[in-house]
């Protein structure tokens, strides 16, 4: 592997399952259990903010009690030892990657660690749980706080980076994703149209896994820290 290669990883919820975060479409998905209009979308939240919130705020509460997994410190470890780039794009809105110690990731879909003042628009890290009584620590205003996620119909963050990044890349890793989402489902297309070889690592095959050069099936804990492996060792290209 040339040791310049520039390396562009997307991760999906996939990727933090064996840290005990729920997916989103498997069985016992989030998704069997909210209603994706009601909790994930600007409609449902001008309709109950309170509904939203309270599902946010169980979430961002799960947090405390999670760590990353063999998987998000085996890409840790490729960022840290590989002599190119390596950029993480996720999908996901906990903190995990960046507790494995990974330091180029971008969350297109937002970050639970942080929330989102609609006043001023600056965003601030939160741990705590939002509610309409809530003041935003920068412009001190009250009750315009919500969650810094993307949901359904809002445009995903850093489009235009992201843009770029997959321009660049050589080598594209789709983790732990159902491809069942947009623009992430597609990012594999535009890499490939680059040139750039792509490999999905998922327990089965994605919605897109006809489109990548390589699958490589089983738990993201065990198949990803194998592939980085390889990787470094120039076993895997
Ligand atoms: P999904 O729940 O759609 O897909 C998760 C994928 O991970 C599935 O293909 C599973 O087979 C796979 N998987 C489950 N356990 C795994 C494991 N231990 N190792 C490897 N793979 C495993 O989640 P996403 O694709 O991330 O957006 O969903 C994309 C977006 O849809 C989310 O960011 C969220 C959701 O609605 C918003 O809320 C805006």
């Amino acid at each position: 592997m040339p040791e310049h290669k520039s390396i562009v990883i997307l991760t999906g919820a996939g990727i933090s399952a064996e840290s005990g975060i729920s997916t989103f479409r498997d069985p016992d998905g989030v998704w069997a259990k909210y209603d994706v209009e009601e909790v994930a979308t600007p409609q449902g939240f001008a309709k109950n903010p309170k509904l939203v919130q309270d599902f946010y705020n169980m979430r961002r509460a799960g947090l405390k009690t999670v760590k990353p997994n063999a998987a998000h410190l085996a890409l840790a470890r490729l960022e840290r030892e590989h002599k190119g780039g390596v950029c993480i794009v996720t999908q996901n809105v906990d903190n995990l990657h960046e507790m494995a110690g990974s330091k180029n990731v971008i969350h297109m879909h937002g970050e639970l660690a942080k929330a989102w003042c609609r006043a001023c628009d600056q965003r601030s890290p939160w741990t705590a749980d939002l509610d309409a009584t809530v003041t935003c620590p920068q412009c001190k205003a009250t009750g315009h706080m919500r969650p810094d996620v993307v949901w359904f119909g809002e445009v995903p963050y850093a489009m235009e980076q992201i843009g770029d990044i997959l321009f660049e890349a050589k080598l594209f890793l789709s983790i732990g994703t159902s491809g069942n989402v947009y623009p992430a489902a597609n990012f594999v297309n535009a890499v490939r149209r680059n040139g750039g070889r792509t490999v999905e690592l998922n327990l089965e095959p994605s919605e897109g896994a006809s489109s990548f050069h390589e699958a490589i099936h089983g738990r993201a804990g065990e198949i990803v820290p194998a592939f980085v492996e390889k990787l470094l060792n120039g076993q895997a290209r």
